[in-house]
Formats: structure tokens, sequence, C-alpha cells
């Protein structure tokens, strides 16, 4: 199995993608921001997008959306063939996508809508967190994109607050934060480790 960035070479692959993301639109009985074939080349011709090949078989895909001028990125459309899944494939595209994200947009906060259990358990799994919507991109043409999804009266409805998904977002600045504690933890540990055995040999001295 090759998971990799694609590029033009792949779009041989984007009808297949959006018929399979449709089709397990329809067998959840969820809604979905539809997407067409062109939407998906372009992102595969950018280097926005990674494809999971079984050979020449299409086995999974991804790809990065950019919103509020690169302030927020979504990694999106994630879907794997049915013969597939259960065996951790949706996982490695995510981490592949994930990195790529974070790579190209180091600043960007990372955001996700899902109601599926196992897209939150792999956001969790990178770190994301649940949030609110107004923790999320005020970009409208993200927002646009759910006018395909079968529950956008409820988006319109909450005034674009709330709806059937949740969100979930990785923000890198957080994630620095606790990298900084946990090194400032670390030396503070080793400082106190350092002190205790000064007194303890001292203790032996005397004894
Ligand atoms: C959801 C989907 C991408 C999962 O792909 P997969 O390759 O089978 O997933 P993995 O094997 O990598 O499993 C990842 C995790 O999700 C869990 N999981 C997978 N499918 C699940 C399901 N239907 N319900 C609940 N959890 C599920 C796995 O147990 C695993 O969790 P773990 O790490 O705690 O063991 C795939 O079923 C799919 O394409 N579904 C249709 C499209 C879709 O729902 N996309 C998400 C749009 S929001």
């Amino acid at each position: 199995m090759q998971i990799i960035i694609a590029d033009r070479s792949h779009s041989i692959y984007a009808s297949t993608i959006c018929d399979t993301i449709a089709q397990a639109a329809e067998v959840r009985g969820t809604g979905i921001a539809k997407r067409k074939p062109e939407y998906i080349i372009t992102k595969m011709e950018n280097g926005n997008a990674v494809i999971a090949l079984d050979g020449r078989n299409f086995a999974g895909f991804c790809y990065i959306e950019a919103w509020g001028h690169g302030k927020y990125v979504a990694n999106s459309g994630l879907i794997v063939h049915p013969d597939y899944r259960g065996q951790g494939l949706a996982k490695r595209i995510k981490k592949v996508v994930f990195e790529h994200s974070r790579w190209k947009f180091p600043d960007a906060k990372v955001f996700s809508i899902t109601t599926g259990l196992a897209v939150m358990k792999l956001n969790s799994d990178l770190g994301y967190k649940p949030v609110t919507f107004s923790e999320l991109t005020d970009d409208q043409t993200f927002w646009k994109g759910c006018q395909t999804c079968k529950n956008y009266d409820v988006l319109q409805r909450t005034n674009q607050s709330m709806c059937l998904c949740t969100g979930m977002l990785f923000d890198p600045a957080i994630q620095q934060d606790k990298k900084t504690k946990k090194k400032f933890d670390k030396n503070v540990w080793k400082r106190l480790k350092n002190i205790n055995q000064v007194r303890l040999s001292k203790k032996e001295k005397k004894s």
C-alpha cells in the first residue's frame, strides 16, 4: 500500500473518489459537503491531497483546505474504499495529511467538523479537542460548502453556531505551550532530584 501526496497524474481517480464519498454518505444516511471531480483534481494539482493506492487500485483519500487566509486548515473528504476498511488505513492517511498540513501551514489551526466516531477518534489521537463552532473559521466560503448537506437548515436556524457535526480543533499555539511546560516540568524535576541526592549523601555522611 502506497500513501502519497497526490499530483496531476492521480486525476484519473477523481470521479471514483467523488462516487465513493457520495455512496458512503448515502449508506450512513448523514449529510455531506458534496465535491465535484474538478475540485478534487485542483487539490491534487496543488499538492493538497493524499491518496492511498494498492497497486493501481484506489484505496483511500483525504485533502487539505485552507481558510481565513491560511489561519485555518481543514483535512476534509476522508474516505477509505469499502474493500480496505478496518485495517488502520484511515489512521495512516490522516497522519500523512495532518503532517503535510502542519508542514505547509505551520501556524494554522487545524480543524474538522464531523458526525463520524472514527474521525473523532482519529482527530483526538492527533491532538484535536472538541470545540464550539465559534472557535472555527468564520470564512464564509467554508460554511457555504455545507449547503449541499441535508442538515444545512439546522446550521442556518442556529446562525451557524451549531449543527449535527462536532467541531474539533488542533491549536498549534496550545500544543507549543504544552511542550514548553513539559520541558519546564522536566527541568524542575531534575533539580529536585539533584537537591534530594545532595541531602541524602549529606545525611549518609553524618550517620
Ligand atoms: C470512517 C473511515 C474513513 C474509517 O476508515 P478505516 O480505514 O476503516 O479506519 P481505521 O481502520 O484506520 O480505524 C481508525 C479508528 O476508527 C475506528 N473506526 C473505524 N470505523 C469505525 C466506525 N464505523 N465506527 C466507529 N469507529 C470506527 C477504529 O476502531 C479505529 O479506532 P482505534 O484506533 O481506537 O482502534 C471509513 O469507514 C470510511 O471511509 N467511511 C465512509 C466515509 C466517512 O465516514 N468519512 C468520514 C467523514 S466525516
